[in-house]
């Protein structure tokens, strides 16, 4: 057991086991002192929750504005935080402006927004989700791939591409395949752990250079298994075929929950505990981030409302950011990971 001062920050814990502890954020958070303060005090790695992505960077054709994500860039290298890049290539996150464009006409418009962005940034991000939720098992197709535009426009390579391209831009960054929904206790997220590690096996093959598979994360109190063996399997799979893993967007969903605020944020802490431990054991973690430092601004008020109209509770710190019972079974379980073996640089499979 290590001994840490009782209020050791959540970055501290996490770095005892080489661990990066970060939270997505947006610039409206760095408005707020107290907000900031959190984020200093506890992230060693943050994430653009909105600011880099395409449709944000390009609000129409030839319009360009990286204001946003340079601020939260800047903000992160003035207070020497790394970044993690959130994403390159998602179908949810493509320019309206292309929504009429030709494959070939897309195929560029891709393409020169990737380069153009990790060009940008190049030596100044830690990682890249490079390409975001490629893998969807309800549309059928034999490879699970997800049906999208850069599906159409370029084929099943799309995601060689994406890496390729941004290692040639980025030499150092660590490229992240990054998913959701693995982590589930269901048929549906088994068939999709199935067919993501039919994908992983697939690109090493090719040589794509994907160093680390992301797990969104976004967990449901109640629903989320207390142990969960198929996940474990899936886990130890990856790290076998030499993929390291970042938890890229850790929430949970008390929408199930009952109403009182001690039941719920007991639950929620449990929720996390038992996740955090399971993964930290199985796989080689990177980093742990939260989607969003406290729960006065969770994307999940909107996605997930509680039937009861109170507020959703799903992140570490509450509405006036103080710490809840997730916060501190978060840093017990950092200060604790029984991760073995020396924190790899993120070998990237494909390039042995
Ligand atoms: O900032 C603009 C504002 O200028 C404009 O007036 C307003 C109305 O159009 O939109 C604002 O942008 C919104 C942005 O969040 C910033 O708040 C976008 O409309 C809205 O679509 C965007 O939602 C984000 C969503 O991804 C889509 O990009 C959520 O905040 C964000 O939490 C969510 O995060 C995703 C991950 O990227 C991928 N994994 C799932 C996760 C949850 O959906």
């Amino acid at each position: 057991m290590h001994h840490e001062p009782k209020n050791s920050s959540l970055s501290s814990a996490a770095a005892q086991n080489g661990v990066l502890f970060g939270t997505a954020l947006c610039t409206s958070d760095l408005l707020s002192q107290r907000s900031t303060r959190a984020i200093l005090r506890d992230c060693s790695i943050i994430t653009p929750e909105f600011e880099l992505k395409w449709d944000a960077v390009c609000r129409s054709q030839g319009n360009l504005d990286y204001s946003a994500a340079d601020k939260l860039i800047a903000f992160a290298s003035d207070h020497a935080l790394a970044v993690h890049g959130h994403t390159l290539w998602w179908h949810e996150a493509v320019p309206p402006s292309f929504d009429k464009s030709s494959d070939q006409q897309f195929r560029d418009a891709a393409l020169d927004h990737l380069t153009r962005t990790v060009a940008r940034y190049d030596g100044q991000l830690r990682s890249w989700d490079v390409v975001n939720e490629p893998v969807e098992p309800d549309h059928g197709r034999s490879d699970g791939l997800r049906e999208t535009r850069f599906l159409a426009a370029f084929g099943p390579d799309y995601i060689e591409t994406a890496f390729r391209e941004a290692a040639l831009w980025d030499p150092k960054a660590l490229l992240v395949l990054n998913e959701m929904g693995l982590e589930y206790d269901s048929p549906a997220a088994e068939r999709k752990r199935r067919q993501m590690l039919t994908l992983l096996e697939r690109e090493k093959a090719r040589g794509t250079p994907i160093a680390c598979l992301g797990l969104q994360s976004h967990l449901t109190a109640l629903e989320q298994p207390r142990d969960h063996p198929e996940l474990r399997a899936f886990l130890r799979e990856v790290r076998a075929m030499g993929l390291s893993v970042m938890i890229t967007e850790m929430d949970v969903s008390d929408h199930l929950c009952p109403r009182d605020r001690r039941q719920r944020d007991a639950i929620v802490a449990e929720t996390y505990r038992t996740y955090l431990d399971l993964v930290l054991e199985e796989a080689e973690v990177l980093a742990v981030s939260t989607w969003g430092l406290s729960d006065d601004r969770t994307w999940l008020n909107g996605f997930r409302p509680r039937t009861d109209g109170a507020p959703q509770r799903p992140l570490l710190f509450d509405r006036a950011i103080r710490r809840k019972p997730a916060w501190h079974e978060v840093r017990g379980v950092l200060l604790n990971a029984r991760q073995d073996g020396a924190r790899s640089s993120g070998h990237r499979i494909g390039t042995d």
